[in-house]
Parts: C-alpha cells; sequence; structure tokens
C-alpha cells in the first residue's frame, strides 16, 4: 500500500462509519432481513429516496455489510446481521450514539487534544454525566450502546472463581447486564446493582426480567461519597476509564473502605494498553473526547489502586481487547 492510499483509508474512515450509522438508522439490515431486497423497496419502506440508497448499498457491499446487488437482490453477511434490531449481539445501539452524540464529540477533538477538556462538553455545552442525568432517554441510550458493546461480559463468570463468594456489588453497573450475567451463571450468588439515582430504572428494569426478585438489591448512590460495604467481590467495569488518576484514586479508597473482608476482591473490566494493541489506543482517545477519561496501562492501574490501598493480583484477557484485573486489599500480602 502506497503512503497516499494509507492516508485515504486513514481520513475516510469516518465516512465509513457514518454510512453505516445511516444505514442503521434507516433500519436498512432490518428492512433486509424482512425481505425487502432491492434499493425501490428498502427506499419505499425506509421513506428515503431510491437512487442514494441503492448508492449507500452498493458502499455495504464492498464494506461487508450486505452481498449481492440491485438486481439479484441483498443478503445479509454475519456483520450485517449483527446491525439489527434485537437480534443476540446486536450492535445496532452502538452505532447509533458512535454515529450521533460520538460523532459530534469527535468533532471538538482539536479543542479536546489541545486543553484536555472533554470533546463532549465543547459540543454539547454540558458534560456526558450531567447529559445523561439531565434527559432518561439519553440515559437509555447510552446504556443500550455500553451493552451492545459489551461481548466481553459472557466471559466473566468463568474468568474469576466465584464459587466460595456470596455476595456481588456492581459499582456503576450501567444497564444490569453484567450482574445478571454473573447471577445467571452462578445461582448462589446475590447480587447489589449500585449506580447514580438518575441511572437505576433502566438496570432495575433488566433485572427484574432476568433475576429472582429476592437475589438483588438496586441501590442508587454516588462513587465518590460511599460504597455500600461488605461484599465478597465488587465489579467496576468500564468505570475508572471515565475519570483522570486524582478521581480513580478517590473512587477506589472509598471501595476500599467498603472492603470490609480481608478476602474481598474487586474486579475491573477496562481495554488495557499494551503499546501495539489498536482498540485501546482508539477507546483511550474516545475517552478523551466524551468524558475527558483515558484508557491505562499496567502500571498506571497498579499506581491507581495502590495510592487506594488496593493491589493488582492478576490480569486475564477477555474478548474484545477487554482485561479482567483483580485487586486485593493492599494488606494482604
Ligand atoms: C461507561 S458506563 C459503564 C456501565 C457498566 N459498568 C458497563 O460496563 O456497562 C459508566 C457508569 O458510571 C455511572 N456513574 C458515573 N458517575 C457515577 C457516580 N458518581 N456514582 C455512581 N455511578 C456513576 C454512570 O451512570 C454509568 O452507568
Amino acid at each position: 500500500m502506497t503512503g497516499a492510499r494509507a492516508v485515504l483509508d486513514i481520513v475516510t474512515g469516518t465516512w465509513r462509519a457514518q454510512a453505516l450509522h445511516a444505514a442503521v438508522v434507516l433500519r436498512l439490515p432490518d428492512l433486509v432481513a424482512e425481505g425487502c431486497v432491492t434499493g425501490a423497496d428498502l427506499a419505499a419502506a425506509a421513506g428515503a429516496a431510491p437512487d442514494p440508497v441503492v448508492r449507500l448499498m452498493r458502499l455495504l457491499v464492498v464494506l461487508g455489510v450486505v452481498e449481492g446487488d440491485d438486481h439479484a437482490g441483498y443478503r445479509l453477511t454475519p456483520v450485517g446481521e449483527l446491525l439489527r434490531t434485537g437480534v443476540p449481539g446486536s450492535m445496532r445501539d452502538l452505532c447509533l450514539l458512535y454515529g450521533d452524540e460520538s460523532h459530534r464529540a469527535w468533532g471538538a477533538v482539536v479543542s479536546a487534544v489541545r486543553t484536555g477538556r472533554a470533546g463532549f462538553e465543547v459540543a454539547f455545552g454540558h458534560t456526558l454525566h450531567e447529559h445523561l442525568a439531565e434527559d432518561p432517554a439519553a440515559g437509555e441510550k447510552f446504556l443500550r450502546a455500553m451493552n451492545a458493546g459489551s461481548e466481553f461480559f459472557a466471559d466473566l463468570p468463568d474468568a474469576f472463581d466465584f464459587g466460595a463468594r456470596h455476595t456481588v456489588t456492581d459499582l456503576a453497573g450501567g444497564s444490569g447486564l453484567l450482574l445478571s450475567t454473573v447471577l445467571c451463571a452462578h445461582p448462589h450468588l446475590r447480587g447489589v446493582l449500585f449506580d447514580r439515582e438518575h441511572m437505576v430504572a433502566t438496570a432495575a428494569k433488566h433485572l427484574a426480567a432476568a433475576v429472582e426478585p429476592d437475589r438483588y438489591d438496586v441501590v442508587p448512590g454516588d462513587l465518590f461519597r460511599s460504597v455500600p460495604a461488605g461484599s465478597d467481590v465488587y465489579l467496576l467495569s468500564r468505570v475508572l476509564q471515565d475519570w483522570d488518576d486524582e478521581d480513580c484514586v478517590a473512587l477506589l479508597s472509598n471501595v476500599r473502605r467498603a472492603m470490609t473482608h480481608p478476602d474481598a476482591r474487586l474486579l475491573v473490566v477496562e481495554r488495557v494498553i499494551d503499546g501495539s494493541a489498536v482498540l485501546p489506543l482508539l477507546f483511550d482517545l474516545h475517552l478523551l473526547v466524551m468524558a475527558g477519561g483515558r484508557e491505562r496501562t499496567l502500571p498506571d492501574y497498579r499506581a491507581v489502586l495502590a495510592a487506594a490501598g488496593l493491589r493488582l493480583e492478576s490480569v486475564r484477557e477477555l474478548a474484545l481487547e477487554t482485561s479482567l484485573l483483580v485487586a486485593v486489599r493492599g494488606d494482604d500480602r
């Protein structure tokens, strides 16, 4: 590949993402699955103009989302299947957030890199967390997108030995999907879902549908004030990524205080920067742009954990370049 071609491939990356976003907003993958297989049928069903739909579809063929053509008809590839509504593993909701709010925040990436302040604040006039607090629909959309990028949740029940544990508290647990995944895999466990007051309704609804009512509690609160004490296991999935080191140490110190059992474990799920994998590096900038947050290296995690009185005990790889970091109380040596 020439240098010029490599530059073109990089700078047109957002065009690919935005084309996919348009397809998902127009429900083209759903419509293909429902039997609309020509550009004209798709355009009619989507309420769009036929010529641009045909042009979008022929790009989607080259991107590997659909196969076929306008004469023979289009079919979804395995990639296209993942863009349908409501199918197992669907990533449609991720496309909807990344192509809209995230894309607008990325529009302020130059300012974010210059100042270290989240591009989201520049684009929206308030922080991501204020945005989620002010608009319940935005909160639900965000949590649906988080779920749509969480293939690695399924790895967690087997990546840690929950056998001798009794209680699991998922801190800033978002939609409740991770907690329900762990509780369903280990029927002897009880769980606590902890998140901000304005976010817990979604989790409560999800847990009510997935787990027996006497096996969990939903507790609203603020990680920076205090954390429910006495759990055997604490989960912190995709939370430290949103905060700078000082905030991480503050919230981890609250977790450490809550770990009253000497044998308690903190399970941190994050993408760890190891220098070569591209996803953690992309998400590192994405977190700067969205929340002023960051991805970290293993030494970075060791340092913030140690500053909060915790010690990194082990690391395991999960799906999608994500890692499980297990931490213990720093006095347990
Ligand atoms: C990136 S999401 C991760 C959600 C979930 N753990 C997951 O992996 O899908 C971050 C979560 O942190 C929660 N959060 C942010 N600030 C918080 C605070 N001060 N106290 C408790 N939860 C908070 C948000 O409401 C959101 O659910």
